[in-house]
């Protein structure tokens, strides 16, 4: 069924390839990764295949617990792997300030920064700092995480001589077209249905994600530093993310029926972008199986991406 689409791209992968094929003969062993929301679905097969190459990963996760169970299932398949797990709640900002400050206590290096996690609910909860949710979680923690880690990775690039690669995964945020723009702290969708808002919002924070990793890529370039920024689609597959909103969820499993790719495959284009040499020197792009592709007209607004960094700048300082 998949092979109606799996024509290769000029990577030489597909949307079929899977995240052990598009990595296979690379070495990762010296290089460390943090992956946050990694103790399930796509961003624990990360986790599991960047392991399986030797690379030190840490995750982040709010749940510890289940942190370390998925731990435990990769290092009972990968003896040897290196496998550390930290505490992050992606939705309060002193928790992502306690995370970086206990990683930098580790002392160890960072080389790839990969901005999986992503919450998805149908309720218009405030996050713990007041703002919306979908877009405290998947872009105001992903922004401060990625800002206060930045350093660490300036430094690691500038001593290891070896790229630096923050990867944003933007699940479904082209999903949509955007006919309300980005609402930055508040659901401004009147008639929608509480699902469909939620949706939205969603789409929205990711949507959010796409523009920032084109906004630091271009601040990365004007500093001459080489790391890379750019953001990836891992496709419409299944999560346990997306069980909270029933409406998303079938449509999900309908879509993924169609035009699905399993774990494995959703977890290919994230390796891809953290590890193939082919990548190196590319920032600001947006990727999809394992390609570049071109995301929606907004999410390439050079206007729109300044906008929203300055606006989250002040949110995280303020
Ligand atoms: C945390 O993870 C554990 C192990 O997977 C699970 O049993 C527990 O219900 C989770 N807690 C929350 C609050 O999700
Ligand atoms: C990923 O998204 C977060 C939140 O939108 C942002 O802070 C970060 O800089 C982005 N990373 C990349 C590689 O663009
Ligand atoms: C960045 O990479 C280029 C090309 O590989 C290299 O010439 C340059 O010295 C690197 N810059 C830094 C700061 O490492």
């Amino acid at each position: 069924m998949g092979l109606l689409f799996s024509r290769e791209g000029r990577s030489g992968f597909s949307r079929g390839s899977t995240a052990e094929e598009v990595t296979a003969g690379i070495d990762g062993h010296g290089l460390v990764a943090i992956i946050t929301g990694a103790s399930s679905g796509i961003g624990l097969e990360t986790a599991r295949v960047m392991a399986l190459r030797g690379v030190h990963i840490i995750i982040a996760v709010r749940n510890v617990s289940a942190g370390l169970a998925a731990k435990e299932a990769i290092v009972a398949k990968i003896p040897g792997a290196r496998v550390s797990v930290l505490e992050l709640d992606l939705s309060c900002m002193a928790s992502v300030r306690r995370f970086a400050a206990e990683f930098e206590s580790l002392n160890l290096p960072l080389n790839i920064l990969i901005n999986n996690a992503g919450v998805i609910t149908k309720d218009c909860t405030p996050s713990h700092d007041g703002l919306e949710l979908h877009f405290a979680t998947n872009h105001i923690g992903h922004f401060l995480l990625t800002n206060l880690l930045l350093e660490n990775m300036k430094r690691t690039c500038k001593e290891g001589g070896v790229e630096g690669r923050i990867v944003n995964v933007s699940s479904m945020a082209h999903l949509l077209s955007y006919p309300s723009g980005i609402c930055f702290s508040k659901i401004r969708n009147p008639s929608g249905s509480n699902t469909f808002k939620g949706f939205m919002a969603y789409c929205q924070s990711k949507l959010a994600n796409i523009l920032h990793s084109s906004e630091l890529s271009r601040i990365l370039k004007d500093e001459g530093i080489n790391i890379s920024a750019n953001a990836v689609h891992p496709g419409v597959i299944v999560t346990k993310n997306s069980k909270n909103m029933p409406i998303v969820h079938a449509l999900m499993v309908s879509f993924g029926r169609i035009f699905g790719r399993s774990i494995e495959q959703g977890a290919a284009t994230t390796c891809y972008v953290s590890m193939h040499p082919q990548v190196k020197g590319i920032s600001g792009k947006f990727f999809d199986n394992c390609n570049i592709a071109k995301p929606s007209s907004k999410a390439s607004d050079a206007e729109l991406a300044k906008k929203l960094w300055q606006f989250s700048l002040h949110t995280v300082s303020s």
